[in-house]
């Protein structure tokens, strides 16, 4: 069975990666090649060409159409041959698939199932984005050596953060707090309040907190392909409803998981946050922070990753943090079971 679950949107670029140089880029196996028609409109198709099989990323943009880089054969943007050079019959297997696509949230979002199922509606929200009193850190994208689901256990595994992240953003101290799971259709959530405990001296300062917060990190996963880490610090003794969390201080912390083959993924990332939000400091360090942070993820889940493939074993023994973890790769494999179920 394969692990792909492709009626969904996923991330397939930052919008300003896509221009009219070609990018080249696979997705769930498919080589894929973006760039924009003149009028802006992004365009993806397979990165293959219908005559020798030369990649077209190789060949160049003739206006609005792709020529390839061999022969001269150029397709337009629904992938359909228009010209052949040297003969005017365009037989029938002339042809190149492309692939839906939209532009939100500072990003291009690519359908790799049933066009027919492609509504622009099923993108995930991205919360509080553009909106004021909320700043964004985007365009944050690494290549990781493991498949999603390993990625996505990660991303609901809180407990690896004492061990994997000491040097960023490791606490020992909260490694022994028990956490709480909940789980939706299509989303899961894991995470932890600590109540009644005074604030950290860089919470204080930028929520300017007088006494004793609640605080919380929710770990989100929503299939099959978005996570979002929230992080609350508010004052204590109030009702933990969106809206209190809202007033305090809050942090969107998103990861967007595309599949770049059966075994490696491509990692975007960005963040939204409702305080410092004219810190450019405070941006420039987040930056580095994050990207350090995903960077030593990436060196566990790799090497995770190799060692699954040389043994055939996906893991040996479980343990009680696994929960998280083990039910976002349950529900993705059921997700994925059930799609190619329904298409056979
Ligand atoms: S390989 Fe593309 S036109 Fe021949
Ligand atoms: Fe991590």
């Amino acid at each position: 069975m394969s692990i792909y679950i492709k009626n969904a949107w996923y991330v397939a670029a930052w919008a300003k990666e896509v221009g009219r140089e070609l990018l080249k880029r696979n997705i769930m196996g498919e080589p894929i090649v973006f760039y924009r028609k003149n009028d802006g409109t992004p365009v993806a198709l397979t990165d293959r060409c219908a005559h020798k099989l030369l990649p077209l990323s190789m060949g160049k943009l003739v206006n609005d159409n792709l020529q390839c880089g061999y022969h001269g054969m150029e397709y337009d943007c629904s992938g359909a041959c228009v010209r052949i050079p040297g003969q005017d019959r365009i037989p029938a297997t002339a042809k190149v698939r492309s692939f839906p696509l939209v532009e939100r949230y500072n990003a291009i979002w690519i359908w790799m199932g049933d066009p027919a199922m492609a509504d622009p509606a099923k993108i995930h929200e991205i919360r509080r984005i553009n909106e004021p009193g909320w700043t964004i850190i985007d365009g944050g994208y690494q290549l990781h050596g493991g498949d999603y689901l390993n990625i996505a256990e990660n991303l609901q595994d809180p407990a690896h953060t004492t061990y994997v992240h000491l040097r960023t953003i490791g606490n020992p101290a909260t490694s022994e707090v028990p956490v709480k799971v909940e789980q939706g259709a299509d989303y899961l959530v894991t995470y932890r309040w600590s109540n009644d405990v005074p604030p950290p001296p860089i919470d204080k300062r930028n929520g300017n907190f007088q006494g004793l917060v609640d605080r919380c990190q929710y770990y989100y996963y929503f299939a099959p392909c978005v996570s979002r880490v929230d992080v609350v610090t508010m004052e204590a003794g109030q009702e933990h409803t969106e809206e209190n969390m809202d007033k305090g201080l809050r942090l969107h912390g998103y990861k967007f998981l595309t599949p770049e083959s059966e075994t490696t993924t491509h990692f975007f990332w960005m963040q939204l946050r409702n305080f410092g939000i004219d810190d450019e400091k405070l941006q420039a360090d987040q930056f580095a922070g994050l990207d350090q942070t995903f960077a030593e993820d990436n060196v566990i889940v790799t090497a995770v990753q190799r060692e699954q493939a040389a043994t055939g074993i996906r893991q040996q023994t479980w343990l009680s943090i696994d929960a998280g973890p083990s039910r976002v790769r349950k529900m993705l494999e059921d997700m994925a079971a059930a799609e190619q179920a329904s298409t056979q």
